[in-house]
């Protein structure tokens, strides 16, 4: 749970020190003197694994029933599951308390439509290789061709929420902007997955 004092705010603020905070990331010029496309292609989306390795994204990608929270990814408080349609139990939706903006005062995160990511989507404990083959899996990434999936990660609201977290959640490395333009690289280099 947050602090509740001021002392133990500051406290919190300084002691978990956002690991990730202010992280750049590389832009696809960075890796032009990778001359064989599939292993420039490769380092490519290691590089978008910064993002997508990121407790902003992966706690709501989760494998089980329950989203988890903050940069340690520690299980949801108060306990909620995804439910029938990933948006919550019956008294316990998602959109009760996530707004469609963060809410400061409370520390609630919030961005439009807040939901998690359907179990076929689910990434945490899984190998960023596991997880590129995973999205380039009309099956697994909802239907969506590589055009979409660039569009999904370059434009969606609740990608975008990654870098501007609210509280003392680290951002996502980089922009989104940046993180999109790694994903198109990506994608014209062929989409090649790492190994691992
Ligand atoms: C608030 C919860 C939430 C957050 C935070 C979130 N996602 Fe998702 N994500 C979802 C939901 C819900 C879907 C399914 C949307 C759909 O299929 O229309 C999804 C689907 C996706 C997909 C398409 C399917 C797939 O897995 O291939 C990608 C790609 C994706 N998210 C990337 C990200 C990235 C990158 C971040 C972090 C910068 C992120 N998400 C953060 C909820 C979230
Ligand atoms: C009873 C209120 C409540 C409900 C219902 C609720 N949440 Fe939360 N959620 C919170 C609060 C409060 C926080 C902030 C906790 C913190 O950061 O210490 C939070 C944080 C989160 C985070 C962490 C974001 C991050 O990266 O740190 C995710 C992900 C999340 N909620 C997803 C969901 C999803 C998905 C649902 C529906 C299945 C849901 N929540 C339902 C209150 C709620």
């Amino acid at each position: 749970m947050r602090p509740t004092t001021l002392v133990g705010i500051l406290l919190g603020t300084c002691l978990a020190a956002p690991a990730a905070w202010g992280q750049a990331l590389k832009s696809p010029a960075d890796f032009a003197g990778i001359s064989d496309p599939a292993e420039r292609s490769r380092a490519l989306f290691t590089e978008a694994g910064k993002v997508i390795e990121s407790p902003r994204c992966q706690n709501c990608h989760p494998v089980g029933e329950r989203p988890t929270q903050g940069d340690d990814m520690h299980p949801h408080l108060p306990l909620v599951v995804r439910g029938r349609d990933d948006q919550g139990a019956i008294a316990m939706r998602c959109a009760t308390c996530h707004q469609v903006a963060n809410f400061q005062p409370a520390g609630v995160p919030g961005a439009p439509k807040w939901h998690v990511a359907p179990v076929e989507m689910a990434w945490q404990g899984k190998s960023l290789g596991a997880i590129c083959e995973q999205i380039k899996d009309p099956a697994r990434n909802g239907r969506r061709t590589l055009a979409q999936i660039h569009d999904h990660m370059a434009h969606d609201v609740l990608v975008g929420w990654g870098w501007h977290p609210g509280g003392t959640r680290s951002p996502a490395p980089g922009t989104q902007a940046q993180f999109g333009a790694l994903i198109d690289a990506w994608i014209r280099t062929g989409a090649a997955c790492p190994a691992s």
